[in-house]
């Protein structure tokens, strides 16, 4: 079952870009001008020189690669066991989804439900980056009936109050530049996230900083783990922590009736459980 769901999320027929394209170009930059320096050192006969740049534009490349294989595979692998959880008939939504890697494989996952992305679509944040890529994808990937987009500031979200029962988000708060809007942003999750809902937010920085905000609001249940390799951009000094929040409601459990009025509607599922065993980091991030 877990290798037909692996080859699911490998099988992609939308086209997702590059995170942060210039850091990648960067490091790949900085690795050509270190070999260049190789050559230069053992040109004018400096042999120590050309052994060190050799090591940096070894470990510069080996970052490039990290980096590469996350954006291109691992933090689709990862979000694919995340989001096993989704039972079908939920409202999610997705902050920052850009070209929609996580939106539309909730999306993949949905048969009542709905997933909305919200962006601003930058394309410094991600290569390529606009609605009508994301559109085009949802389109790609067969599930453009069950996807909303919306162009809008996650520091504002265009929402009622209560209304998703999922909220994910991926690589995208830390784009905020100011720690009040990054603050001002997961209130705005946690105001839009219904009681008993869930949200799980991906990033690289920052991680605690949510963490203490949720928490400020009375949020109990919430911890943070490691994402492990397959979420490294460039290696283990920019890891990515998976941030997950209950935010309390009626017995934890609390849910949208089917007119989606909000009535407290005892739900036991999968969106209730654990998606991976749980390895809690400690207040260092
Ligand atoms: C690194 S990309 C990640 C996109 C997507 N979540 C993924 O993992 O493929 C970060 C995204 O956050 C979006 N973003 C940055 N600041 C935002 C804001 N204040 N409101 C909404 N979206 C924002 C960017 O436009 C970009 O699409």
């Amino acid at each position: 079952m877990k290798s037909i769901l692996r080859y699911n999320v490998c099988v992609r027929r939308g086209s997702y870009g590059f995170d942060a394209p210039w850091a990648l170009a960067g490091l790949f930059f900085g690795a050509v001008v270190q070999l260049a320096l190789v050559a230069v050192s053992f040109a004018f006969d400096v042999p120590a020189a050309g052994i060190a740049f050799l090591l940096g534009a070894l470990y510069t490349l080996a970052s490039a690669g990290s980096y590469l294989y996350t954006t291109r595979r691992g933090k689709f692998a990862v979000w694919g066991e995340e989001l096993g959880r989704i039972e079908g008939d939920e409202q999610v939504l997705d902050l920052g989804c850009g070209r929609g890697m996580v939106l539309l494989l909730a999306a993949r996952r949905l048969r009542g439900g709905r997933a909305t992305g919200i962006d601003l679509w930058s394309g410094k944040d991600q290569s390529g980056n606009a609605e009508s890529v994301t559109r085009a994808n949802a389109e790609a990937e067969g599930v453009s009936d069950r996807v909303n987009l919306v162009t809008g500031d996650m520091r504002e979200l265009p929402f009622e109050d209560g209304r998703f029962d999922l909220i994910v988000s991926s690589l995208a708060i830390h784009n905020i530049p100011t720690a009040e809007g990054r603050d001002q942003a997961v209130k705005e999750a946690h105001r839009v996230l219904r009681p008993g809902g869930l949200m799980l937010i991906a990033d690289f920085r920052h991680t605690s900083c949510y963490e203490d905000v949720l928490r400020g609001l009375g949020v109990v249940d919430v911890r943070r783990r490691d994402l492990g390799w397959r979420f490294w951009y460039g290696g283990p000094w920019f890891k990515s922590e998976m941030l997950e929040a209950r935010k309390p409601g009626s017995n934890g459990v609390e849910a949208r009736s089917a007119d989606g009025e909000g009535a407290a509607v005892p739900k036991v599922g999968r969106l209730h459980q654990d998606a991976a065993p749980v390895k809690d980091v400690g207040d260092g991030a």
